[in-house]
């Protein structure tokens, strides 16, 4: 089940292999909560509601026109920036890696953030990928690279709503 990070939730057992990632969870996710800066959501078993399987951030952001490619912008007004949703970081226990689980908490977050553009707009869900190997990983599911910056990859809401049945 995937629900929002809590004081009962045991942080410090989680290792998914990429510090920046650990630490992220350890130190800093509940304060960005609590500071309102992301909202993070954890995935748990039913029968260990304690142990962080694996988590995944979400929070707003807004993305320069020229970074959209071109065959894209053309579609938009000229606006400078364009709103967004941010998911920052997505991470599982190494535990429980390749089991799909990665897969779960994506779709997870990305059929809240469309259902969550339905009363405050955005144009797309935007990725940070730690490495090329993170950017592989959401490129398998559609996301494309941003203009001048190759770890941060986009897929646009029209193509959520219309991917999953939300
Ligand atoms: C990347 C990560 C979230 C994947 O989670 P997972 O539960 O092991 O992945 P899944 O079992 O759901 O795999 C889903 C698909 O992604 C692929 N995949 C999994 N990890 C991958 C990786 N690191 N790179 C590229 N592709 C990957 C799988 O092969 C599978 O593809 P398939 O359908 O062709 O078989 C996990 O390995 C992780 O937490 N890594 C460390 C942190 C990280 O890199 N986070 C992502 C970016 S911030």
């Amino acid at each position: 089940m995937i629900e929002l990070l809590n004081a009962s939730h045991d942080r410090k057992q989680f290792d998914c292999g990429v510090t920046a990632l650990n630490r992220y969870l350890w130190q800093q996710a509940s304060q960005d909560s609590k500071r309102h800066l992301s909202v993070v959501f954890v995935l748990v078993s039913p029968e260990d509601r304690k142990r962080v399987i694996g988590y995944y951030s979400l929070s707003s952001m807004s993305v320069t026109l020229r970074d959209i490619p071109v065959d894209l912008q053309k579609k938009l007004p000229s606006y400078p920036h364009v709103p967004a949703t941010l998911l920052g970081r997505l991470a599982v226990d190494q535990a429980f890696q390749k089991r799909r689980l990665g897969e779960k908490l994506l779709i997870d977050a990305l059929t809240r953030s469309y259902r969550a553009s339905l009363e405050v707009a955005s144009w797309a869900v935007i990725v940070d990928a730690v490495d090329e190997k993170a950017a592989q990983f959401y490129q398998n599911f559609g996301f494309s690279d941003l203009q001048n910056n190759d770890l941060k990859l986009f897929l646009p809401m029209k193509t959520i709503g219309l991917t999953l049945s939300v």
